[in-house]
């Protein structure tokens, strides 16, 4: 599959590095931006906040199936909107849907070693389903439906849940490959 990651960082520099290895092409875009015309999917993977200039930066966004990765760390989503990813559709009308935001990049890299295959939530379009899926799998992670796109606040907000319970020492629960004193 041809995809673009939008953000370089921990989270798409991580997926495209897993990605790649499973057989996609991936084209990692910056703050430069750049044309995803030719791709088939689209990952926003930039801080929460700048995900409004993030996009506008970007050509070809119109009906792209579009995964918004993105967290609200102690920013609202743009006006008018109750989640990021319901404002990414906004601006492409194509199918969309929110996932990569729950499991911690810095663990990518450690999948392989889980003694079972980590579940990854993702909420949207069903016209985004099989992108989706494969992109989870092809990740290392089974993808878990968590409703339409309407949920993408609840999945976004739901990160407050996962550091509380990491903070209590309880994040295998989610994550189960990580050493307990690391969690
Ligand atoms: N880290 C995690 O474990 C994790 C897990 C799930 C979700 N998330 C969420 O995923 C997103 C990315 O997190 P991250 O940890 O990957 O952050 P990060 O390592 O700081 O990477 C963010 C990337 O976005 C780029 N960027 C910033 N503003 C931009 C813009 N206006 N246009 C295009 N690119 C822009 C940055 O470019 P520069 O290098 O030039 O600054 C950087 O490459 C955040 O919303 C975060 O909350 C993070």
């Amino acid at each position: 599959m041809k995809v673009a990651v939008l953000g370089r960082g921990n989270v798409g520099g991580g997926l495209a590095d897993l990605w790649e290895r499973a057989g996609h092409e991936v084209t990692r875009i910056g703050r430069e931006g750049g044309d995803v015309s030719n791709v088939e999917a689209v990952v926003v993977a930039v801080p929460g906040g700048a995900i409004a200039e993030a996009l506008d930066n970007v050509q070809g966004l119109e009906g792209k199936t579009v995964i918004d990765a993105t967290n609200l760390a102690n920013v609202d989503p743009p006006a008018g909107f109750s989640s990021n990813a319901e404002f990414v559709k906004s601006k492409t009308n194509g199918p969309t849907a929110k996932s990569f935001n729950i499991n911690f990049a810095a663990l990518y890299d450690r999948i392989g070693e889980a003694g079972s295959t980590p579940s990854n939530l993702w909420c949207g379009d069903e016209e985004a389903r099989q992108v989706v899926e494969q992109l989870n799998r092809d990740a290392g992670s089974e993808p878990v439906y968590a409703g339409p796109l309407e949920n993408a606040a609840a999945q976004e907000n739901f990160l407050k849940l996962v550091f509380a319970i990491n903070r209590g020492g309880m994040g295998r629960f989610f994550y189960r490959i990580a050493p307990p004193d690391q969690l």
